[in-house]
């Protein structure tokens, strides 16, 4: 098999084009996948929300989202295509999404996450996120508790170091290369996630039910 030349990941404003491939990843990603009609929604109406996308080409890899309420960035969903894990587009999609929320006004960071949902939970370690509260029996779909997770202030030295130092890291890894099949090759989350048809990391409810009273953090 001959492997392609490397490919370098873009991310990008998400548009109504994007949303078959978004919802591709949404099914794979999540056991409570939002319906097409809600991310149509969030694009089209909510002006607290803004939603990336990371690209290959015309390939969308992975997504992210979030709500700017005065002062607080919210993320409200985010996934990488199973296919596409392990290579840094988690962390790019991250980085953008903080810059996003720093150059927007927002003082810092939060989101719920599964307990039992580790890859998720490292990455929001790595970029600063802590632990500050629990919502119990979160999760519809089986009961389990969210971890509130949040960062310091975005414009603090303690999270713009981090950021300065992570995004270097970044731009230094290797481009991704793909094989024969189109498909990046070595992908480690392929093992650490097999057995699972959906990792689901994090939203037990649909965007038009997170309004900002249900999304306050708890003491
Ligand atoms: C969580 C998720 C977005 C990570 O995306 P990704 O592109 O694979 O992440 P990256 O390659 O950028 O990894 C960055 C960091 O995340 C952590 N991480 C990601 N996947 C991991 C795994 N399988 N095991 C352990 N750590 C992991 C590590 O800290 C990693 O840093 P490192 O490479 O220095 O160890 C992806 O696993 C996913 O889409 N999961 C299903 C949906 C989901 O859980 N969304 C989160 C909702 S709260």
């Amino acid at each position: 098999m001959v492997a392609r030349p490397p490919v370098a990941i873009v991310v990008d404003r998400m548009t109504v084009d994007d949303l078959t491939q978004v919802q591709e990843i949404e099914r794979e990603s999540f056991t409570t996948p939002w319906p097409p009609h809600a991310y149509r929604s969030e694009l089209e109406s909510n002006r607290l929300a803004h939603y990336l996308v990371a690209r290959y080409g015309d390939r969308v890899v992975g997504f992210a989202g979030v709500w700017l309420m005065v002062d607080e960035a919210h993320v409200t969903t985010f996934a990488v295509r199973r296919s596409w894990r392990r290579q840094g587009v988690g962390e790019r999609l991250l980085i953008a999404l903080l810059e996003l929320a720093e150059a927007r006004g927002a003082s810092e960071a939060t989101l719920e996450v599964r307990p039992s949902n580790r890859p998720a939970r490292l990455l929001y370690e790595k970029y600063g996120f802590g632990l500050v509260g629990v919502r119990p029996r979160y999760y519809t779909d089986d009961n389990e508790d969210a971890l509130i997770m949040t960062t310091a202030a975005l414009d603090g030295r303690l999270m713009r170091e981090r950021l300065a130092r992570l995004r270097a890291e970044v731009a230094k890894r290797p481009e991704i290369e793909l094989g024969a099949d189109g498909l990046p090759i070595g992908r480690p989350a392929e093992i650490e996630t097999a057995g699972s048809q959906a990792d689901d990391g994090g939203r037990a409810i649909e965007p038009n039910v997170l309004r900002p009273s249900n999304v306050r953090k708890s003491s």
